[in-house]
């Protein structure tokens, strides 16, 4: 059974038709990603998946489950399973970087407040910020932030992470530091839907790897075949635009 599937799935805004027929599923434990130029997608995939945008044609199943767009209650139940992570991390400026970990499952998980500090403190040394958790987000740097967001995601215990673009609004020099947390996160079988232009790190975590043009997936493969020998011309043009760093 797949943990999340996504069904012929088409999503417009107004007459602009972004998402038109996607298919896609993950299993348990893998780690797909999505790549593709700007524009063809790949946010607003991400957007349905959970529940925040509503597609017009299709559906996702998760835990062959599938997502009523039309019941708030099928949302919820939908991102008590899924968390996301977004370029610009959104973190609570007035509150430590322990408080922003712990306060959804606090306030709206409604969790044990001992246990919750606990699991939060051990995320945070994880992810190599054990030394911060009392410091606010206006103290840490870029790529600190980014890893207190993933953490954030990781205490509401999804099944399902997805990630846009995490790396994209840091400094170079800040890039790795947040890979590496995610390399760390696929290597103990967390299920990853990720958006990313670090061509090598996706070549290296991916299970597969989906490219998208137009809103379709135009070519899907493992990363061998989507980096050596792909299919699709839009795909070959896209490795040969891409920048290689
Ligand atoms: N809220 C919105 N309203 C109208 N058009 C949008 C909105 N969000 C995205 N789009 C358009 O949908 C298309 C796909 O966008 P997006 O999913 O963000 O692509 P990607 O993440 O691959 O760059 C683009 O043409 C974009 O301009
Ligand atoms: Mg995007």
């Amino acid at each position: 059974m797949p943990h999340l599937e996504v069904k012929n799935l088409s999503c417009s805004y107004g007459h602009l038709k972004v998402l038109d027929g996607v298919n896609l599923s993950l299993e348990k434990g893998q780690v797909v990603s999505l790549i593709g130029g700007s524009g063809s997608g790949k946010s607003t995939l991400l957007r349905v998946i959970m529940g925040l945008t509503k597609p017009d044609n299709g559906g996702i199943d998760i835990e062959a489950q599938a997502v009523d767009y039309n019941s708030p209650g099928s949302i919820r139940s939908a991102r008590e399973k899924i968390a996301i992570v977004f370029q610009q991390y959104n973190l609570f400026h007035n509150m430590s970087v322990l408080q922003n970990v712990m306060v959804t499952p606090l306030k709206v998980q409604k969790r044990e407040e001992q246990q919750v500090r606990q699991e939060a403190l051990a995320l945070l040394a994880k992810v190599g910020l054990q030394t911060k958790s009392e410091a606010y987000p206006a103290q840490l740097s870029g790529g600190q932030q980014q890893r207190v967001a993933i953490s954030r995601a990781l205490a509401l215990h999804p099944k399902i992470l997805l990630l846009d673009e995490v790396t994209s609004a840091l400094d170079p020099e800040l890039v790795g530091e947040v890979l590496d947390t995610i390399r760390t996160l696929a290597n103990e079988g967390m299920t990853m839907l990720i958006v990313s232009h670090e061509m090598n790190f996706v070549r290296e975590v991916s299970d597969v790897i989906a490219m998208m043009d137009g809103g379709r997936i135009i070519e899907m493969g493992s990363p061998d075949e989507i980096f050596n020998t792909p299919k699709n011309t839009r795909t070959q043009d896209f490795m040969k635009k891409i920048a290689w760093h």
